[in-house]
């Protein structure tokens, strides 16, 4: 059996149609189906690194930290953005810089559980072992290993596209949307784990003004979810710490100095519409 998608060849920008063991474009490219089903469409000039986006310790600590739901109540929200502001049933939407796949698995259960229709959910990251954790999560979503500034994605075709706490690229962005679709930014608000921060800075820096996308958009909406959750272990601590930026900047000693299990989390949704 083969179907037409909405990911494109990255090397001469033909759709690819997915076949059992490939996809394939009509310019004679072909790109293997990994075991679990995602493909690779991230070409060696698209990256300077060779294991690009997040480590493997990053990677596994946001797993097993969002896995323990504490970030849930942020989740239910997104979901019910994207459900309250889709413009069709028939939606197709892209992950950009999905990670593994815990936001866009849980979208794709609360889609099934109240669209009519199917949605064709796709998520993208560069990083290779985010996208193989994320075809664990669910089969039916369609994953590729790709770029946010090259996305292996046909023109105008997305209704929705989601960036959560992923890079961005607006150019790329509005390229792939189609006329007046939606881009669901999430960023963190600044007091996002304020407590946590202020143990491993001396002066925290501020989070500033992050999500605001410019040329090409408008700001249709905008909402904030914060609320304080308390971490069941101390082993929850080491993962919130070592899923962040800041395990980059601090040492492992400072960490060492946290002893309170109360986080704040301050997160912020902007949803925009192509103009
Ligand atoms: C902070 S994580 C967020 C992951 C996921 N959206 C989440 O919230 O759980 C940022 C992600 O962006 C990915 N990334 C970094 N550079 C990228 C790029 N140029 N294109 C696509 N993804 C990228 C990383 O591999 C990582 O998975
Ligand atoms: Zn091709």
């Amino acid at each position: 059996m083969t179907k037409e998608t909405l990911f494109r060849c990255p090397n001469c920008h033909q759709a690819l149609i997915r076949g059992e063991k490939q996809y394939y474009c009509s310019g004679g490219h072909t790109f293997d189906l990994a075991r679990k089903g995602y493909v690779n469409l991230l070409l060696p000039s698209h990256t300077r690194s060779r294991e690009p986006g997040d480590s493997k310790q990053m990677l596994q600590s946001r797993r097993a930290f969002l896995n323990k739901g504490y970030y849930q109540p942020f989740s239910d929200v997104l979901n019910e953005t994207v459900l309250r502001t889709l413009q069709r049933e028939r939606l197709a939407l892209l992950d950009a810089g999905c990670g593994e796949g815990y936001y866009l698995a849980r979208l794709a259960s609360c889609l099934r559980e109240n669209l009519s229709e199917k949605a064709e959910l796709y998520g993208i990251d560069i990083s290779k072992r985010a996208i193989n954790y994320a075809a664990s999560r669910d089969r039916n979503l369609q994953l590729a290993v790709g770029s946010s500034y090259h996305l292996p994605i046909v023109n105008e075709s997305l209704d929705y596209l989601l960036c959560i706490f992923a890079p961005r690229h607006e150019g790329e962005f509005a390229r792939v949307l189609k006329p007046k679709g939606l881009l669901l930014v999430a960023a963190p608000g600044p007091d996002h784990l304020f407590s946590f921060r202020q143990v491993l800075y001396k002066d925290p820096p501020p989070i500033g003004e992050r999500g605001t996308v410019g040329e090409g958009f408008k700001l249709l909406a905008e909402r904030h979810v914060s609320y304080e959750v308390e971490l069941r272990q101390k082993e929850d601590l080491l993962h919130l710490f070592r899923m962040t930026p800041y395990c980059r900047h601090a040492e492992g000693t400072e960490f060492e100095r946290i002893e309170a299990l109360q986080i704040e989390v301050d997160f912020k949704l902007l949803v925009y519409q192509k103009i």
